[in-house]
């Protein structure tokens, strides 16, 4: 059986700093210090890891573009709001690893030369929050933080709560939530590198992404390539639930096939569907379930991995109602601040509703097409470009005739 990466200290969670030095931490941090910040970028860059928060953006590209800007005040965010619904993989990583989420935060933060971390935690993840306090307290007691930032200065690491929003995850919206404001996307460009938190420069990755730092600095790029695919290097993680034996995080290296994902989380004989990629993502049927799990396999087959939720759906289920759900999610969550998301998100879900109750007019499936289109053209951030994709996707499936119930 293959060696968990990320989740190697599963079965042994380190949550002090001695025991995580025992199993090898904190030898990528010393690496990053020994190689100098520009090496370290370098390193990232050449693994070629990119974002796990869904964008899947270069991680070495935005730190590099930190790391050269002409500000000296420059922050780091380590994005842990996951609010996703079906996705709960940054929780576990936080909790079962504390250690190696803060050497990634340490390794990032020397890379680029921040001045201050946050850590933005989800509301209602107290215990993990809870948990990187008293870690990132030990780190400071131990002197890890000393002589970091810039000049020689201790670095600063705060631990924020989340403002219990969906949108909140999304990073200028983050960003306005730490300085104290409505949590409300702003158009980019100017993108965070530029223009991030209070106005500076600024690198924000997702909890998944920095935990691959350690080791990557450690071992070097070329590390990273050794699993996966060549144009998705490394190893995934997945929360899987719904109609499964086994509900879980699993980590699989970039291209393994779906099916082998829904083995390991004991799926029902008689899937219906998946929802892959999480509340944005798109339903994929048993004729796709070969797909290979990395970014190109699942375009290829018009799906997305997203931050890598699947949910599953036996025969038994209606999916109009799973997207009747979806839709009211996207209603509720939207922050309003732009029409094409404040208004289309509400017809969207009164059309879905229709659907799923059998009232339907006939013209709901070509009008929530539409407006999905205006949705994704006109929108300002992801939520509203990308609140129809599911349902768009299940009136594509009937339409193939699919569909089961
Ligand atoms: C509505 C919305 C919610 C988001 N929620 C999260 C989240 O909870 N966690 C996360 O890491 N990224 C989330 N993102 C993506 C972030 O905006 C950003 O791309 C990510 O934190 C960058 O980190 P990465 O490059 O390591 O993926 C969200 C995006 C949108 C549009
Ligand atoms: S797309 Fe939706 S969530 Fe995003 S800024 Fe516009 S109204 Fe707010």
């Amino acid at each position: 059986m293959r060696e968990p990466v990320l989740l190697r200290r599963q079965a042994a969670p380190a949550r002090t700093l001695e025991s995580y030095r025992l199993s090898g931490g904190m030898a990528g941090f010393e690496r990053a210090k020994a190689i100098g910040p520009e090496a370290t970028v370098g390193a990232v860059s050449e693994s070629g890891l990119v974002g796990r928060g869904g964008a899947g953006f270069p991680t070495g590209r935005k730190w590099d573009a930190v790391r050269t800007a002409a500000e000296s005040v420059r922050y780091f965010v380590l994005n842990a709001d996951e609010s996703e619904p079906g996705t709960f993989k940054d929780r576990v990583m936080l909790e079962t690893d504390p250690f190696m989420v803060l050497e990634g935060v340490l390794i990032a933060c020397y890379a680029i030369g921040a001045t201050r971390a946050y850590i933005y935690v989800r509301g209602e993840y107290r215990q993990a929050a809870d948990l990187l306090e008293r870690c990132a307290g030990e780190l400071a007691a131990a002197g890890c933080l000393d002589g970091i930032a810039p000049g020689g200065r201790p670095l600063a690491i705060e631990v924020r709560h989340g403002g219990g929003a969906y949108i909140c995850g999304e990073e200028t919206a983050l960003f306005r939530s730490i300085e104290g404001y409505r949590g409300e996307p702003m158009s980019k460009p100017p993108f965070p590198t530029v223009e991030g938190l209070f106005r500076k420069p600024t690198a924000i990755n997702n909890v998944e992404t920095i935990a691959n730092v350690p080791d990557i600095v450690l071992h070097g790029g070329a590390w990273l390539r050794g699993f996966g695919t060549e144009r998705s290097p490394g190893v995934k993680l997945y929360s899987v639930s719904g109609h499964v034996r086994r509900p879980g995080v699993y980590e699989l290296p970039f291209g393994a096939p779906l099916e082998e994902l829904l083995d390991l989380a004991g799926a029902a004989e008689d899937l219906q569907a998946v929802l892959l990629g999480g509340a944005a993502g798109t339903f994929v049927f048993p004729r796709d379930f070969d797909l290979t799990l990395s970014y190109e396999g699942a375009a290829e087959r018009h799906a997305t991995l997203g931050s890598g939720a699947l949910i599953a759906f036996d025969r038994t289920t209606n999916l109009w109602q799973v997207a009747e759900r979806l839709g009211s999610f996207f209603a509720h969550e939207s922050c309003g601040q732009c029409v094409p998301c404040r208004v289309g998100t509400k017809r969207q879900y009164e059309m879905i509703e229709a659907l799923a109750a059998g009232s339907g007019q006939g013209s709901e499936r070509e009008l929530i097409a539409r407006l999905g289109q205006v949705m994704a053209d006109a929108s300002i951030c992801g939520l509203g470009q990308t609140a129809s994709t599911a349902v768009r996707s299940l009136i594509e499936a009937e339409a193939s005739g699919l569909l089961m119930v």
